[in-house]
């Protein structure tokens, strides 16, 4: 165990050093399963940003908000599915085998992940809203486009945002 740990470790600094394309070669799926963890925290910590700015606790930002949502966008759609090749499920891992099984569901929550955070990007500078407006958009099962959602309050594309990311974990990733 303390070998492995260490092996891990040293897998993740090699990350660092190599950048992901050696890794990707030399490393495996250890390295592989490192990267996706830390990109999906850094999903979490630009949704840490956004929330109270959604729900009006803290001081509005447009350019705070465009930040935030072009960083998730860069961390989703083929940048995603890449971090998850076949067969890549170690201890540590939460993913689901679904994810394999069901690999084009788990693609479109990936694409969509990014469509909605360049259209967060997008609308970013519109009236935020903070009145529950997602639900009418709910009613519709046409998928959007990033125009419509820059044209809607930024605080609804958020919450099509974050609906995104708890369907896909609902589905591929456990609880452990
Ligand atoms: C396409 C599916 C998908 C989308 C979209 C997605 N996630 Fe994840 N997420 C996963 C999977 C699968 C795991 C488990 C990865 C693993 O442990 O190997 C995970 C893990 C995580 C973790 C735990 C990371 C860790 O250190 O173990 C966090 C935090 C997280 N996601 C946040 C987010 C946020 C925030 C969003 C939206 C902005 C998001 N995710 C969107 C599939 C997704």
């Amino acid at each position: 165990m303390s070998f492995r740990s260490k092996t891990v470790r040293h897998l993740s600094i090699g990350l660092l050093i190599t950048g992901a394309g050696l890794a990707w070669a030399h490393n495996g799926a250890m390295g592989i399963v490192k990267d996706r963890m830390d990109a999906m925290s850094s999903m979490a910590e630009s949704v840490k940003t956004l929330k109270p700015m959604m729900r009006g606790r803290t001081t509005y930002n447009a350019e705070t908000v465009q930040a935030a949502a072009q960083s998730i966008a860069r961390l989703g759609g083929v940048h995603l599915t890449e971090m998850f090749p076949e067969g890549s499920l170690t201890e540590a891992s939460e993913a689901k085998p679904a994810i394999w099984q069901q690999w084009s569901q788990f693609e479109t929550y990936a694409q969509e992940l990014t469509l909605y955070a360049d259209g967060l990007a997008a609308s970013a500078a519109n009236e935020v809203s903070l009145n529950d407006g997602v639900a009418a958009i709910e009613g519709s099962s046409q998928p959007m486009t990033v125009e419509q959602l820059a044209l809607m309050p930024p605080a609804d594309v958020f919450g099509l945002l974050t609906k995104n990311c708890a369907g896909c974990h609902k589905t591929f990733r456990s609880k452990k």
